[in-house]
C-alpha cells in the first residue's frame, strides 16, 4: 500500500504502476496496515489476514474505522458491500473529512431499507465547515448482494464521486464566483456503521429491527492513489498540476463517456439534488447551483 501512496515523480509512478499491474494481489495494502479501527469495541473486526474488514452495529452501539494516513488530493477507492436484509434506520457512511472547525468533507452515506427496498445514497460537500449541498440517489444494482467500488476523485478543479467507475455527481472548484473548495485541509478516510432510524428510511417512519441485530457492513481492496500529509508537507511536493503524472486523477475531469454515464445516473437516478430545491432557498440558491450542473 505504501507504494500506491507515492506520487513523487513520472518514474516512480511508472514503476508503481508496473507493480501495480503486475503484482496485483502482492502489493495490496492491509486493513491492519492502513486503518485503524477508532470505536465500538469488538463490532470492528480486521480479517482474513487484512484483508477484509468488517464494521457491525447492535442496540448498544455501532462501529467505525479511519484511515491512518491523511491526504490532500487523491483517488480514493474501497469496495463495500451493505448491510443486507431489513436494514431499515441503519447508516454506513464513508467520507473524507478534515479536523476543528471549519473542516472540509466528502461524503457518501448509504442509507438502508426493508428487504428488497432500495438503499438511498446521500452525498454532501462541506466547505470551511458549511454543508447543505445534499444530492441522492437509487443504485442500479443491489448493494448488499456483492462488492461494489465507492470512489472518491479530489483534485484541485473537482470532487468527483463515482460508484463501480460512474460518475455519479461533480463538484467543481467555483472559487472563481466566491464558492470555497477544500483545498488546503488534508483530510482522513472515515466510515463508520450507525443507527439513524430518526431520519434515515423514508425521513424516519420505518425504524431498526433490533431483532434483526447485529447489522454488519464489508469492506475490502482500500486504495489511496494520493498525495500523502505528513508534518506539514505533501508527498507530492507542491499541490501545482504542472506535471501531471500517469495515474490521472490529479487532473480527471469528465470525458464524454463519463458526461453521458452522469447524465444517465442523474436522469433515471437522482431523487434529490439541493440545487433544484428552489422551496429550500427562498433568498436564492447557493451560487454553485446557478451554474449548468
Ligand atoms: C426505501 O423504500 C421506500 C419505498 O420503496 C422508498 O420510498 C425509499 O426512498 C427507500 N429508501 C430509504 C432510505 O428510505
Amino acid at each position: 500500500m505504501a507504494a500506491y501512496n507515492v506520487c513523487h515523480g513520472i518514474s516512480e509512478l511508472f514503476l508503481v504502476s508496473l507493480f501495480v499491474s503486475s503484482f496485483v494481489v502482492a502489493s495490496a495494502g492491509t486493513f491492519d496496515g492502513d486503518c485503524d479501527i477508532m470505536w465500538g469495541d469488538h463490532r470492528g473486526k480486521i480479517l482474513d489476514k487484512g484483508k477484509l474488514l468488517t464494521l457491525s452495529l447492535d442496540q448498544i452501539s455501532g462501529s467505525g474505522f479511519q484511515s491512518k494516513r491523511e491526504y490532500l488530493f487523491g483517488r480514493i477507492d474501497m469496495q463495500l458491500k451493505l448491510v443486507s436484509g431489513n436494514s431499515a434506520g441503519t447508516v454506513t457512511a464513508y467520507y473524507l473529512s478534515s479536523e476543528g472547525t471549519n473542516h472540509d468533507e466528502i461524503d457518501f452515506e448509504f442509507l438502508g431499507n426493508l428487504s428488497g427496498q432500495p438503499y438511498i445514497v446521500h452525498t454532501n460537500v462541506y466547505t470551511q465547515g458549511k454543508g447543505e449541498r445534499e444530492q441522492q440517489f437509487y443504485l442500479w444494482f443491489d448493494p448488499t448482494k456483492d462488492f461494489h467500488t465507492y470512489s472518491f476523485v479530489w483534485n484541485p478543479q473537482r470532487i468527483i464521486f463515482l460508484v463501480d467507475n460512474t460518475p455519479i455527481r461533480v463538484f467543481d472548484n467555483e472559487e472563481s464566483i466566491g464558492v470555497p473548495f477544500p483545498k488546503s485541509q488534508p483530510m482522513k478516510l472515515y466510515s463508520s456503521l450507525w443507527n439513524a432510524d430518526q431520519w434515515a428510511t423514508r425521513g424516519g417512519l420505518v425504524k431498526t429491527d433490533w431483532s434483526k441485530a447485529p447489522f454488519t457492513a464489508y469492506y475490502r481492496n482500500f486504495n489511496a492513489n494520493a498525495c500523502v500529509w505528513s508534518r506539514g508537507s505533501s508527498s507530492c511536493g507542491s499541490t501545482s498540476t504542472s506535471s501531471p503524472t500517469p495515474s490521472g486523477w490529479q487532473t480527471k475531469g469528465l470525458d464524454a463517456n463519463g458526461r453521458r454515464r452522469l447524465k444517465w445516473v442523474q436522469k433515471y437516478f437522482m431523487i434529490y439534488n439541493y440545487c433544484t430545491d428552489f422551496k429550500r432557498f427562498p433568498q436564492g440558491r447557493p451560487r454553485e447551483c446557478r451554474r449548468a450542473i
